[in-house]
């Protein structure tokens, strides 16, 4: 069962409420969002945290504090001893992406803009490029969907760019019955790992004290 978390977050920060909200995180986590530039890198990526630590605790009936964190060889993050849950984040501008799930699973979320065709011919294969095709006037979104697709399984696989961009087509049958791609507002969300559809959850912005105090308090 996978449940996608969709939140979109404006540019502005109080720094009050960061700092608050920073004291959930762990040391690790503040010391990396504290090194972004951009507040909005910094909620972006708090957020994220957030929202994963929310749901495992809602999951689990655990505290905050039992929370632990655990980053695989390439970067992939997970639960400590919670093997059957599985989760992964993304973030954009300026939206997050959170997928949860029982079983392993990868997605990235993108923003529909004037893509850089010129790199198809490097990283995409040749039916992806003719999906694409960039005469006809969907090709700006089916660039997004390729390339969510592309990185939503290479973050399954958790391997990151260990995984040559070039060596796999997403519309492969192996890889394309796990793949769940949605588009929301101006948004491409793809999802790697799907067993049974995903749901989707919109969480503003303007709730995420009030949910880490109900769920991140004790
Ligand atoms: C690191 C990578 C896994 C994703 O990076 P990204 O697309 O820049 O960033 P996203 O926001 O989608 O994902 C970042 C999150 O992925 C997670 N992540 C990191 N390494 C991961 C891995 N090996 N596997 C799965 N998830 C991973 C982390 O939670 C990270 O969030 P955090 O930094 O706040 O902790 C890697 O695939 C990458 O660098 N991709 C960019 C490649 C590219 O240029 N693609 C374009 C053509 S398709």
């Amino acid at each position: 069962m996978e449940n996608l978390y969709y939140i979109r977050i404006d540019d502005t920060i109080n720094q009050n409420t960061l700092n608050y909200l920073l004291t959930f995180v762990s040391k690790e986590k503040k010391e990396q969002i504290n090194r972004y530039y951009f507040n909005v890198d910094k909620k972006l990526s708090l957020y994220a945290d957030l929202i994963v630590r929310v749901i495992a605790c809602k999951t689990f009936g655990l505290t905050n504090k039992d929370i632990d964190f655990f980053k695989s060889e390439y970067g992939k993050p997970s639960l400590n001893n919670y093997l059957n849950f599985h989760y992964n984040v993304s973030h954009t501008r300026n939206a997050i992406a959170v997928v949860v799930s029982d079983s392993q699973v990868g997605v990235d979320i993108e923003k529909i803009r004037e893509p850089e065709f010129k790199i198809v011919n490097r990283f995409f294969t040749q039916p992806e490029i003719e999906f694409i095709d960039n005469t006809v006037a969907e090709s700006k979104k089916r660039f997004y969907i390729v390339w969510t697709k592309k990185e939503a399984y290479i973050k399954y696989i958790g391997k990151g760019l260990y995984i040559p961009l070039n060596s796999f087509n997403v519309f492969d049958e192996t890889i394309s019955k796990k793949m769940q791609t949605i588009v929301k507002d101006n948004y491409v969300i793809s999802i790697c790992g799907i067993n049974q559809g995903c749901c989707i959850e919109e969480i503003q912005e303007s709730m995420i004290v009030s949910m880490c105090n109900q769920w991140l308090v004790n």
